[in-house]
């Protein structure tokens, strides 16, 4: 199997990849995936946790009103979250510029045309700065997939999001019903921990998926704000 460069962005952070795999195997060929640094951060055939990620947050918010999330990668979290009518605001926020020029110039196909229903703001920031500026209990819903999680990240600086203190905040940034939700790619018991003492109940929810033929978790945590 081979891959094509589709479109290729040069950052502050590094290199930024959009591939495509060439190979005879129909069921993969036509694959896009996202590489930052060289290192696989997700692809077009296995979208299952990104939508599940946004199920949970649908389930675990009582009134998912207004939702944000950090990530906006090839855009599969987005267009799971808008076949809810209950969404009436959708923020996102995307760190790379060129990510979010790809996927509104319809490089990605299945996700072609998310960023233009009217209830999606989508800004290019880091989620951790627009998370520290916005006011608490912003928003019923908190959906964080910004990397592979706190044990293989992608970009150093993420590590921050994952603190104690950055989790409390994205809690505090939660209505007192809503719920706080993030990706890992490996399950984490120091985040699970560190989320058990910032909010009243969490849940780790694996997603199970197939990785060139493995059978693998990816996970979810599902955490709800403490009681104000
Ligand atoms: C795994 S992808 C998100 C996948 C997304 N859930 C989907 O359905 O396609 C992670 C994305 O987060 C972006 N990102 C990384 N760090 C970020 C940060 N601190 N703030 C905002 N976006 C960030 C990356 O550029 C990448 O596009």
């Amino acid at each position: 199997m081979s891959r094509d460069i589709v479109a290729r962005s040069g950052t502050a952070r590094g290199e930024v990849l959009l591939l495509r795999r060439t190979t005879d195997d129909t069921a993969i060929a036509g694959v896009l995936e996202l590489r930052v640094n060289g290192v696989f951060v997700m692809d077009t055939l296995n979208v299952s946790s990104e939508q599940v990620l946004a199920h949970q947050a649908l389930a675990a918010a009582a009134h998912p009103r207004r939702v944000l999330v950090g990530g906006l990668g090839l855009g599969f979290t987005v267009q799971a979250l808008l076949t809810d009518a209950r969404v009436e605001r959708l923020v996102v926020l995307e760190i790379e510029p060129d990510v979010v020029r790809w996927v509104q110039d319809g490089l990605v196909p299945e996700t072609a045309d998310v960023l233009d229903d009217p209830r999606v703001e989508v800004r290019v920031q880091d989620v951790a700065a627009y998370l520290a500026q916005c006011e608490p209990a912003s928003f019923d819903a908190v959906l964080l997939d910004v990397d592979n999680g706190p044990g293989q990240l992608v970009y150093e600086r993420n590590a921050g999001l994952y603190t104690s203190g950055a989790l409390a905040r994205g809690l505090s940034r939660c209505t007192s019903d809503g719920a706080l939700v993030l990706w890992s790619a490996e399950h984490s018991p120091a985040l699970l921990k560190r989320l058990h003492r910032a909010s009243t109940s969490v849940r780790h929810v694996p997603v199970a998926v197939t990785l060139q033929g493995r059978e693998t978790h990816y996970h979810l945590y599902v955490a709800h704000p403490p009681r104000r």
